[in-house]
């Protein structure tokens, strides 16, 4: 994988369309993609916990080996992939994938420009995926070829935190169509749906390849239980 990725040439079908405060904006037949460089510990609190639990619980059961870490939809800038490599050093390998990073690579990052429907790494390649505020992004048609590519690159044993339909992206048909699907892969899905600081909620999804990480799913329960709005 490259060390550095300073490409910014949007992918087949979109261009750039404005800059403003630092954030760059994207298009396709007028669908907008806002492109934001959250630094991790911006992410809303509670699924930002979530997520460094994830991580410690992997890498306590990690011996002698680097966890593998990707980030799907990181940002131009992948900010909160350089903070997380940054927090667990080297311990981790953390991979940052966005259709247009923007972002130097440093001992224990790589920054990919591909598509999170088509991830370029071979199966079974990540102990651990999170992807905040970018798979809503995904055109309809992509979203079961997303599900496929997350279970193949995930090891056995792994798991993905993912905010998918925060904003109430994924009607009840596509999330079932989802997770008809991902039980047939063998996924475990599991979802919240959390209160964040600004009092709006966002819906968060746990998915576990077997075996099922009974440690991590214990955690996620926890937080389900104390701080899961109940529908
Ligand atoms: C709102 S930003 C979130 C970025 C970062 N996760 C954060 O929280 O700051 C959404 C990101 O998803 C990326 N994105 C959207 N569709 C994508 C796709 N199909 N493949 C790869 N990246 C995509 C965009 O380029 C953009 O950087």
């Amino acid at each position: 994988m490259p060390d550095e990725i300073r490409e910014t040439q949007p992918p087949k079908g979109y261009k750039h369309t404005q800059k403003f405060g630092g954030t760059l904006t994207s298009e396709k037949e007028g669908k907008i993609i806002a492109l934001a460089n959250r630094p991790f510990k911006y992410i809303d609190e509670q699924l930002c916990n979530l997520i460094s639990t994830g991580i410690d619980t992997k890498l306590k059961g990690a011996v002698d080996q680097k966890t593998n870490i990707l980030d799907l939809g990181s940002g131009t800038d992948s900010l909160a992939c350089k903070q997380v490599a940054e927090k667990y050093g080297k311990s981790v390998n953390v991979v940052g994938l966005d259709f247009f990073p923007q972002s130097a690579g440093k001992d224990n990052i790589s920054i990919v420009q591909a598509n999170m429907a088509e991830l370029p790494f071979k199966d079974e390649s990540f102990d651990f995926i999170f992807s905040y505020q970018a798979l809503m992004f995904l055109e309809h048609d992509n979203d079961e070829a997303a599900v496929e590519e997350i279970h193949r690159v995930l090891k056995p044993g792994g798991y993905a935190v993912l905010d998918w339909d925060s904003v109430g992206y994924m009607n009840g048909d596509i999330k079932k169509n989802l997770t008809d699907l991902a039980s047939q892969l063998g996924l475990i899905w599991r979802s919240t749906i959390l209160e964040r600081e600004d009092r709006r909620s966002q819906m968060v999804h746990v998915l576990f390849k077997p075996p099922v990480d009974q440690e991590f799913l214990g955690k996620f329960n926890e937080v389900h239980e104390r701080f899961g709005i109940k529908e």
